[in-house]
């Protein structure tokens, strides 16, 4: 007889899929949901990009095949282009770039590149979801470093102190998911200056580098000169060009994790679809056509439409207006017995309205839901009229 659990490797025993997945899925059992859950922005591959492909897979005998492994040479070179202009430096597009299979799997890909068995990984806490299975899957130990409750900014004490000679890398998120804010170069300057003095690698994710409002402003770690050597940066073409199904972003890094990450790659895609690669070239070197939308623009008035919503709810929610990606963390008032994942799962099932409990982003942000703003402003709207229907019954 086989014991089925005693087949599967710990490693993976030990990890889960995210709630940000796992709650569209649970609310295939109800009707007539609304969602505000995984962030998937509503708004359609832009006309520019899909006619371009429509016309290469007429005339390209080579876009069904795979591309060379570490991307298309094409492709790396403009997001050379773009990773110098933002480093002020040249980038070598051969040693230093690879296509990955969404930011995702260059996340993956370094992780397992540079994490062994029993090495420490910093995070944020609250911070992306996947982050602490990516870490697990590596067999790596997850180090949460606990981020300001009443506004997500950098606890400068609590990083320091979080640091031990285990200690491989830190994961930096900015502008964050789940928490809409955005580091400060000041912040950055210490989590940089603690990278150095402890000589550890920054991983980090700049998918919603385009998406920031108001006086905020994105900073780069690459604009840290000092950090070349040990820095791997990992972005997405999902968010900034609505190409979330197209699966396609890229790492930057030195040479020497670049090499070992693309022999990852190889392990486990060979390369990303050359389809979407073709795609993410046209993205950069294309021309939106006028009735594509401008998709920062769209995302801005949304992001005022949810505060305005919230606002209305003193009651029930606190939170702190999103600085840049397109969520928002919200402390729920009412309830407040409640874990987040049961807050989240009887809101569904009372209301209809898919939210990710907080608790899946780590333990600071228990008490909370995320709410995606990615989704049309009617959809915001409908949800938010449940929310409040509701709130009068609680
Ligand atoms: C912070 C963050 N990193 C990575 C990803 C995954 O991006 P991709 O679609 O490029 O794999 C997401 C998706 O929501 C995200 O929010």
């Amino acid at each position: 007889m086989i014991i089925k659990q005693q087949k599967i490797a710990q490693r993976v025993k030990n990890i889960e899929v995210s709630a940000i997945r796992q709650m569209p899925i649970l609310a295939q059992q109800y009707d007539d949901t609304v969602s505000l859950g995984q962030g998937i922005p509503a708004i359609p591959t832009p006309a520019y990009i899909r006619e371009g492909v429509i016309e290469l897979l007429k005339s390209d005998d080579n876009i069904g095949k795979y591309s060379l492994q570490p991307g298309l040479p094409e492709l790396k070179q403009e997001i050379a282009k773009r990773v110098g202009q933002d480093a002020g430096r040249s980038v070598a597009a051969d040693e230093e770039v690879i296509v990955t299979v969404g930011a995702m799997e260059g996340l993956v890909a370094t992780i397992m590149a540079l994490v062994e068995k029993g090495d420490e990984v910093i995070i944020f806490d609250p911070s992306y979801a996947s982050y602490q299975e990516q870490i697990a899957l590596a067999e790596g130990q997850v180090v949460p470093v606990p981020l300001r409750a009443d506004d997500w900014s950098l606890d400068e004490k609590a990083l320091r102190s979080a640091v031990t000679t285990r200690t491989k890398a830190i994961i930096v998120c900015s502008p964050s998911n789940p928490t809409g804010t955005v580091f400060s170069r000041a912040e950055l300057a210490v989590i940089a200056e603690v990278a150095i003095k402890n000589d550890l690698i920054v991983i980090t994710d700049e998918t919603y580098s385009f998406l920031t409002y108001d006086q905020a402003e994105f900073t780069s770690l690459l604009t840290f000169p000092e950090l070349k050597d040990r820095l791997v940066v990992c972005r997405s073409f999902s968010k900034e060009f609505a190409m979330t199904g197209w699966r396609v972003g890229y790492i930057y890094g030195p040479a020497y994790i670049i090499e070992q990450a693309l022999k990852v790659q190889d392990a486990v895609v060979i390369c990303a679809p050359t389809i979407s690669q073709q795609a993410a070239l046209i993205a950069l070197t294309g021309k939106p056509q006028a009735n594509d939308v401008d998709i920062k623009g769209v995302l801005a008035a949304r992001r005022n439409f949810i505060c305005q919503r919230l606002d209305q709810l003193p009651d029930l929610f606190s939170y702190t207006k999103p600085a840049g990606a397109y969520y928002i963390l919200a402390r729920y008032l009412k309830k407040t017995a409640w874990d987040s994942d049961k807050f989240a799962r009887t809101l569904l099932a009372e209301t209809g309205v898919i939210t990710i409990p907080g608790g899946a982003f780590g333990s600071q942000s228990e008490g909370c839901i995320r709410m995606s703003f990615g989704g049309t402003e009617e959809d915001i709207n409908e949800a938010f009229n449940r929310i409040e229907a509701r709130n009068k019954k609680l």
